[in-house]
């Protein structure tokens, strides 16, 4: 088999920590918000990307709880162009079979935003070839408290993995820095990291295929003694 099918016969969950866009933006004597919207650009590409690169289900996160503490001017022209982002490229997720969906708590985020979210999700329901989450407003420890408080019978590793999510297979942050940030703690448990000192609004089709083939490179043993370490 052609690798190119050897790939997309995989079946990928890979999320992305978009980091830089302030710095990237700094660096070139630019507002912060001026870093997100070319952030805004590098996820578009990321989503085109991701199918033919065998991943099925791509989590990116947009916006953490932590953000909240930045100056209101940062958070109000983030919120507006995740606006912008779902009203722009509903359209484009459907008719290239891409499902969107968020995760994290919606209860804070503006109602316009809200809406505009539903909609997207009702929208695209019926897309197969890729599952977009966005983390928004997201704590992965309030979503791991959360699954916990929905049990109401025995907490099993399998009922909390149900309501928390799809575990990981490739964990990727830009940046240079190497952390989680509260991203995806349970569902990290045996996921590949690859960190990237390129800044988010500079991330490539070609990077994501480069973390993708050292993904496909690593010996997963998930405890085990495999070939390459007998
Ligand atoms: C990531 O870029 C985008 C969000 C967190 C929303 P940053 O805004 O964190 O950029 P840096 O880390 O300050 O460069
Ligand atoms: C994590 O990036 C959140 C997102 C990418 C949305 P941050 O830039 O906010 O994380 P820290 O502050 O460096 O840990
Ligand atoms: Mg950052």
């Amino acid at each position: 088999m052609p690798a190119a099918e050897v790939m997309s016969a995989s079946s990928i969950h890979a999320a992305i920590i978009m980091d830089g866009n302030g710095r990237w933006a700094s660096r070139r004597g630019l507002p912060r918000a001026a870093g997100h919207r070319a952030g805004a650009a590098a996820v578009r590409r990321a989503v085109e990307a991701a199918p033919d690169l065998g991943i099925s289900t791509l989590t990116l996160y947009a916006f953490s709880e932590g953000n909240w503490s930045r100056p209101a001017r940062e958070v109000s022209a983030l919120m507006k162009l995740l606006g912008r982002y779902l009203t722009e490229e509903t359209a484009r997720c459907i008719a290239n079979g891409v499902r969107l969906q968020a995760i994290g708590r919606r209860d804070r985020l503006p109602p316009r935003l809200v809406a505009l979210l539903e909609e997207s999700e009702r929208k695209t329901a019926a897309g197969t070839r890729l599952v977009l989450r966005l983390a928004l407003d997201y704590s992965s420890r309030k979503s791991i408290l959360d699954a916990a408080r929905r049990i109401s019978g025995e907490v099993t590793e399998e009922s909390l993995s149900a309501l928390i999510g799809p575990d990981v297979d490739l964990l990727i942050r830009t940046s240079g820095e190497q952390r989680l940030s509260d991203f995806l703690l349970w569902e990290c448990a045996y996921a590949e990291f690859v960190f990237t000192p390129r800044m988010w609004p500079d991330f490539t089709a070609k990077d994501l295929a480069q973390a993708v083939a050292e993904f496909h490179a690593r010996d997963r043993r998930f405890g085990a003694v495999t070939a390459r370490t007998a």
